[in-house]
């Protein structure tokens, strides 16, 4: 049986003038249902990439996806949305709360498009509210929160169609630390109810936090496995010349 997440030599580039920039070169990797696993590396290594890759928002210029067994690269935009919405739920750093909506409304926009009926998306809407802790402020509008609970306002969101994998890109950016590790306690939450989590970060702290990490550098894998080995966190290219020298000698 194939990975959940699966990827085999992908690739996107974009064409910039004369130059070819490989945002994503030759990536392989798995990810098995029930996994948490952290993708990291600094700024423009290709992280947003394969965020949109993974997500089905974007398909890759070479090379496969396949999720759940299905060949991503073959599907047209509404094949794309409809494995989307069936597989996918959403985090992202700035919350996309529609403001004008309460907590209830905004929490039933992915059931509205799912054709779901107004009482059982009351229903679920509330239920995935009251699980994260927000059951007291079902008619508030976003703007009568704080960050954090925006935040899980989101998670209920992302949640409530109860997908298998869920997707979260800087979800603790724009918070506080202490806010910050309430919402990875609720990743890790999910992740142990059996939910596949990919978390997207540059913050080598927040990476830990997943049992797995890929780590990206210019659009390649340069580390692939616990998030708890010594070199898990190493940047390489950030060591001073001579330890890194020192290293590779005694490698
Ligand atoms: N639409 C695009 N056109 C041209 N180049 C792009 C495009 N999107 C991304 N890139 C380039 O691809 C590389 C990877 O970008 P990506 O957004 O995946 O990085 P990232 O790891 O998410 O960075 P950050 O931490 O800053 O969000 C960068 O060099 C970026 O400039
Ligand atoms: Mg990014």
């Amino acid at each position: 049986m194939s990975a959940l997440i699966e990827f085999d030599e992908v690739c996107k580039y974009y064409q910039m003038g004369d130059t070819t920039v490989k945002a994503a070169d030759h990536i392989s990797m798995k990810i098995e249902k029930g996994e948490f696993v952290a993708i990291v590396g600094q700024s423009g290594s290709g992280k947003s990439t394969c965020m949109n890759i993974i997500g089905c928002l974007d398909v890759p210029t070479q090379g496969t996806y396949l999720l759940n067994g299905r060949d991503v690269g073959k599907m047209n935009r509404n094949e794309l949305a409809a494995i989307r919405n069936e597989m996918l739920g959403f985090i992202f750093q700035q919350y996309n709360l529609l403001p004008k909506l309460n907590l209830m409304e905004n929490v039933e926009v992915p059931l509205v498009y799912a054709g779901v009926s107004r009482a059982e998306r009351h229903k679920r809407a509330k239920e995935v509210l009251e699980k994260v802790g927000l059951g007291d402020k079902l008619k508030n509008k976003p703007n009568q929160l704080s960050g954090g609970q925006q935040q899980r306002v989101s998670i209920a969101r992302a949640l409530v169609r109860n997908p298998p994998v869920i997707l979260a890109d800087e979800p603790t950016g724009a918070l506080d630390s202490h806010t910050g590790r309430e919402v990875l306690g609720m990743l890790q939450e999910l992740h142990n109810e059996g939910h596949t989590v990919v978390l997207i970060t540059h913050d080598n702290s927040i990476a830990v936090q997943a049992e797995r990490i890929i780590r990206l550098e210019d659009g390649r894998v340069v580390y692939d496995g616990d998030s708890h080995a010594p070199e898990a966190v190493v940047q390489p290219t950030l060591l001073p010349e001579q330890e890194s020298q020192t290293e590779e000698a005694q490698a």
